[in-house]
């Protein structure tokens, strides 16, 4: 890769540093905000340079075909999805990249939710089909080549469960050491599990996320070790990749919607920075509007931009069943908020109920995803709802974990055990109807023929009645 230099610049106060000179929880030690890594050719540099230094400014037509050249490669960093555009995010020389083929993810047609919003056009891209089985893979190849150049033996995050699965996935083929820092008894069984596979040094705090977070930044602090959550913003390099990918797989027809779920907010921030990439170097005329969905319980974006537009945000006690954004403080909510802001999307929050049934409408059109990837449909139907999307408009969700990261929750769904009675008692009849119509219970029966039959001509009867 031709390392470029490269900056990183405070997404606040606007002040630059080099990429080694960030401190140890990647908070500017002015203002306190994020950074975001920067590129002699990227918009914001503009004008940064002296005019007699030549600034090699990436050429579009060339890189297109570049990229697509490289997915027949057999090199690993070209068969990575994320690494075949390194052009855009030259952090590493290409030896260092540490990389499990991630990204180059199925972009799905959902035709019969489409065909339920009265949508022409409705498409999933599935980062759950990465290595680790979410989207973190793509942000985590980046940040973690990124920990072993600069030579340390440890890193750590605070999890809700996918960022832990893939760090420890990555330090395990790097040879590094890693900690997780996770919510006892909050995060999924399937990610608990993949900590421990690869290899990862478990640790379950009695706190929630918010909590987890509050311990990791001191415990940076006090020891050599790095920290891979989305604050450290070459992670977002890596997650940027998606829209690049979701541009190739549209043949560069921009969507005019992308809707993704919002926990700590880094996500809607690195897509948001990809598309505003492709655009400023003139591969888009336009950019997508991106929308963000919270669950109610656990919703404080949504709450900002009801009550000031997102000037501030207060932190909320969170709790929603989607437990991977179960966040009550989300670290990079100005960052989404300036691309809110800057695209022209919206946030919106949806509840229990809505959030499994959309789940349950992903997982009928054969793709499924896990509860908080769900939030996307459940959320494009209020926007849809509002006038904010137009039937004739393409969206595209971004489904961002792999439907069997909770298997527990989706059968606790089938069997009719996941709601209390609250939830069941504020849902309409017809709401429960759709519910009904969905769950698919596994049958118990005697192992004869007879008896396998029987219940066959009961379902077909059923469908019958309902088709
Ligand atoms: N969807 C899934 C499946 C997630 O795991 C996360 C975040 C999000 C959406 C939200 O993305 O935080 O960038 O707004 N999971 C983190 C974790 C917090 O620790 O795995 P975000």
């Amino acid at each position: 890769m031709s390392m470029q230099s490269h900056m990183l610049r405070c997404t606040g106060c606007a002040q630059r540093i080099a990429g080694e000179a960030a401190r140890s929880d990647f908070r500017c030690p002015d203002c306190g905000d994020l950074y975001e890594v920067e590129y002699p050719w990227s918009e914001s540099a503009s004008g940064t340079t002296a005019k007699d230094v030549p600034v090699n400014r990436p050429n579009p037509f060339a890189l297109r075909h570049l990229w697509q050249e490289r997915r027949t490669s057999t090199l690993a960093v070209d068969q990575s999805g994320v690494w075949r555009f390194r052009d855009l995010l030259p952090i590493v020389a290409d030896d260092q990249a540490i990389t499990l083929r991630e990204g180059n993810t199925p972009l799905y047609e959902l035709p019969k939710s489409a065909a339920a919003l009265g949508m022409n056009w409705l498409l999933a891209k599935h980062q759950g089909m990465n290595p680790t089985g979410s989207f973190k893979d793509t942000g985590m190849t980046a940040a973690l080549s990124v920990a072993v150049s600069r030579g340390f033996e440890w890193v750590a995050c605070a999890s809700t469960g996918n960022t832990s699965a893939a760090m420890a996935a990555y330090a395990a083929r790097a040879g590094l050491r890693s900690m997780v820092l996770i919510p006892e008894g909050k995060i999924a069984w399937g990610k608990l599990s993949q900590s421990m596979d690869y290899g990862s040094m478990t640790v379950q705090l009695r706190t929630d996320f918010d909590g987890c977070v509050r311990v990791l930044t001191e415990l940076v602090r006090r020891a050599p070790i790095y920290l891979l959550n989305s604050v450290n913003p070459y992670r977002l390099e890596g997650q940027k990749t998606p829209a690049f990918e979701m541009l190739e797989q549209t043949d560069w027809q921009v969507p005019h919607h992308v809707i993704v779920p919002g926990g700590n907010l880094a996500n809607c921030a690195a897509l948001g920075k990809g598309f505003a990439e492709m655009k400023h170097l003139g591969f888009i005329s336009r950019v997508p509007k991106i929308s963000v969905i919270q669950a109610e319980g656990a919703n404080p974006l949504y709450r900002a931009m009801q009550a000031n537009g997102g000037e501030s945000l207060e932190p909320v006690v969170a709790d929603t069943r989607a437990t991977a954004i179960r966040i009550g403080n989300p670290a990079s909510w100005r960052k989404t908020v300036r691309i809110l802001k800057a695209n022209g999307g919206w946030c919106e929050q949806v509840n229990e109920r809505e959030i499994a049934l959309a789940k349950a409408e992903i997982g009928a059109e054969g793709i499924g995803c896990e509860p908080a990837s769900a939030v996307t449909l459940a959320g494009l139907k209020k926007l849809v709802a509002a006038g904010h999307v137009g039937r004739e408009e393409t969206a595209v969700l971004l489904l961002t974990g792999h439907t069997l990261k909770d298997p527990e929750y989706t059968i606790q769904y089938h069997r009719g055990q996941l709601f209390n009675a609250a939830e069941l008692a504020g849902a309409t009849p017809a709401e429960l109807g759709q519910h009904k119509a969905f769950q698919k219970a596994p049958l118990v029966l005697d192992a004869n023929v007879d008896d396998v039959l029987r219940a066959l001509d009961a379902v077909a009867a059923t469908a019958g009645q309902t088709a």
